[in-house]
């Protein structure tokens, strides 16, 4: 996730009013920033590493000439956050200066296609084909426009892109088009604006047009004109009036960061999954010659690597040991040396305790792997190898969308090795990696048909003192998961098990009412876990099941159920079924009268640069 944003003013400079509006979009990626104006007849462009304002003091990103211009504020994905990698990124002339949120997916094959025909590269990003690809349409054909090279170069691209051009051969534009990453324009009778997000522009304006997936719009000190990028047909399309204040809008509407971010996971798995593979099956042969792997990490992380034991397992028969990073020295510490591999798990990159085991680890010489959320991290500093899971900044404290993110990395990543050890058949790899890609929709339809269900689960349980989460298997992983979330968000004591470890013991804090979820994928552990529901229900406990689509049997035991598509496979299951254990701790909290975005006593690990 990074913010775009572009302007055209009647008026004064861009360069301040861009500064600002990147400011507002700040949340949505902070590891570099750059701007470029037209000025007569000539591109000039300001970027570097680092956040806005230590940016802005070392470079005066107010100190540009000229009435038109973009930026950009980004989270790296491709490329590390240094200057060179910064947006915006320029054509071999100079003439051309691009920024872009989102993923070239074919970006290396246009690469070399491109270099191959002399375009010289500065940068590691993505991104950079894209000045190159327009400026090799444009040799091509002199006589077209910006706006029908743009054209013609998107229709090249795989991935997801929201991207603003502008040339100094046409000083008075600016081209911008979408696919899977957001833009919208405001518009006064002053100016015209371009961004990957209201707030850029709502103090300026309230006038909006949201730009479609696969549409262009050329705007001018005209107005705009939108086009369908498939066949060039002109769309029309007037501005809606937005009645947002400045906060409401940062949150796109939502009441809370958490609830947004709950609602983006279609979208930022749909970005995790276009990882790049050759990073999946680099890690994947460290995997493969490990003697011994012990997947570390905290938290909702730690989780994330419970499950992965798990996937591993199962997919590839590859014995991992998941590890609280807390205890990783005091327990494995003396045992590990050149030999082991330590795969490393943390959103931030940062968490003291898991950056102290990979410390410990590094010292006795093993492999250090990392997954992290933020590239240019220490994590991704320290680490052999690493992979970004992209899923963009998360700022509400409550790790939700990073979570599903990891899993379906973790996911992937075991497939891969499954694939090279020959563990599984061409028919389970296809059938597993299809479910995998169908996952983002699996998971909108499930807030889509669910959430009001769980609103009303959070009614009538708000004033329960206690619950308890249930699930065998790799379910163990999401209880542990639902149960955090219910603590830290809702203030609520919880307590998790594998449910087979439930009668050793705390099965005696049952009594009649006593809140009990179940998670239930129709999988191996299913009718064990149905023996677990009965001895719940026989002591009075109040059962609320999180089951697959039409399991009428456990529906006919529970007290309140919540549904998941059907037919997902046990590894990929722990993303659809933590949804609703997301949602019950965000609307238990509101019930509660908790703040879900500010949860006491806890803060966000920051990345230190
Ligand atoms: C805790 C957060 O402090 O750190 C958790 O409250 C988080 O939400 C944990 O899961 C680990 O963080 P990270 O960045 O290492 O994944």
């Amino acid at each position: 996730m990074c913010g775009i944003f572009g302007c055209i003013l009647q008026d004064g400079d861009a360069a301040p009013v861009i500064h600002q509006a990147l400011k507002r979009l700040e949340y949505r990626g902070y590891d570099s920033v750059g701007e470029v104006t037209i000025y007569e007849g000539k591109l000039c462009l300001k970027k570097d590493q680092g956040k806005i304002d230590e940016v802005h003091a070392v470079h005066n990103l107010d100190a540009l000439p000229g009435r038109i211009g973009i930026g950009h504020t980004r989270w790296a994905t491709h490329g590390a956050p240094l200057m060179i990698n910064a947006h915006p990124h320029v054509d071999c002339t100079g003439q051309i200066a691009v920024v872009h949120n989102g993923i070239i997916e074919n970006f290396v094959e246009l690469k070399q296609e491109l270099e191959s025909r002399g375009h010289v590269f500065r940068s590691k990003t993505d991104t950079e084909v894209i000045p190159h690809l327009i400026e090799e349409t444009l040799k091509g054909n002199s006589s077209l426009s910006l706006a029908d090279a743009v054209l013609e170069s998107v229709r090249r691209l795989g991935g997801s892109y929201s991207i603003a051009v502008v040339s100094a051969k046409e000083p008075d534009k600016i081209v911008c088009a979408r696919n899977e990453s957001p833009l919208v324009m405001g518009i006064n009778e002053k100016a015209i604006y371009c961004a990957s997000d209201i707030p850029a522009f709502l103090p300026m304006t309230n006038k909006a047009v949201i730009i479609e997936d696969g549409e262009l719009v050329v705007l001018s000190s005209q107005g705009y004109e939108i086009k369908k990028i498939a066949d060039s047909t002109v769309v029309v399309r007037k501005p809606k009036l937005i009645d947002w204040t400045p906060e409401m809008a940062v949150k796109q509407g939502y009441p809370h960061y958490m609830l947004k971010e709950i609602h983006e996971q279609p979208a930022t798995l749909r970005n995790t999954l276009r990882l790049q593979e050759h990073y999946l099956d680099l890690m994947a042969t460290f995997l493969d010659r490990a003697r011994e792997v012990f997947v570390v990490a905290c938290g909702t992380s730690y989780h994330a690597s419970l499950a992965s034991s798990y996937m591993f397992s199962k997919l590839a028969f590859l014995a991992t040991y998941p590890v609280v990073a807390s205890e990783f020295v005091e327990q494995h510490g003396k045992s590990v040396n050149i030999d082991s591999t330590i795969l490393t798990i943390s959103q931030s990159g940062e968490t003291a305790d898991t950056l102290a085991a990979v410390n410990a680890a590094r010292q006795r010489a093993a492999t250090v792997l990392g997954l992290t959320n933020v590239i240019g991290s220490t994590l991704t500093r320290v680490s052999r190898v690493y992979i970004g899971q992209q899923s963009g900044p998360e700022i509400g404290v409550a790790a939700t969308k990073t979570f599903t993110s990891q899993l379906s990395v973790l996911a992937g990543l075991a497939l891969r090795l499954a694939k090279k050890r020959g563990k599984i058949s061409q028919d389970e790899m296809d059938f597993l990696a299809d479910s995998l890609e169908k996952i983002p929709d699996t998971v909108a339809t499930i807030i889509r048909t669910q959430e009001d269900r769980v609103k009303q689960i959070a009614k009538k349980y708000k004033e329960a003192k206690v619950f308890f989460f249930l699930g065998r298997g790799i379910s163990t992983a999401v209880a542990y998961e639902g149960r955090l979330k219910l603590m830290e968000i809702a203030y609520i004591p919880a307590i998790a098990f594998p449910a087979g470890e439930s009668k050793h013991g705390p099965i005696s804090l049952i009594e009649p009412g006593f809140p009990v979820v179940f998670i239930c994928p129709n999988d191996d552990t299913r009718k064990t876990l149905i023996g677990n529901i009965m001895e719940m229900k026989a002591r009075g406990a109040s059962i609320i099941a999180v089951i697959e689509e039409g399991d009428e049997e456990i529906k006919s035991l529970a007290d309140d159920y919540i549904e998941v598509p059907k037919g997902i496979p046990d590894v990929i299951s722990p993303v659809p079924f933590v949804i609703p254990l997301q949602l019950l701790a965000y609307y238990m909290a509101i019930e509660r009268g908790c703040s879900p975005d500010t949860p006491r006593n806890l803060a966000k690990s920051v990345t230190v640069k």
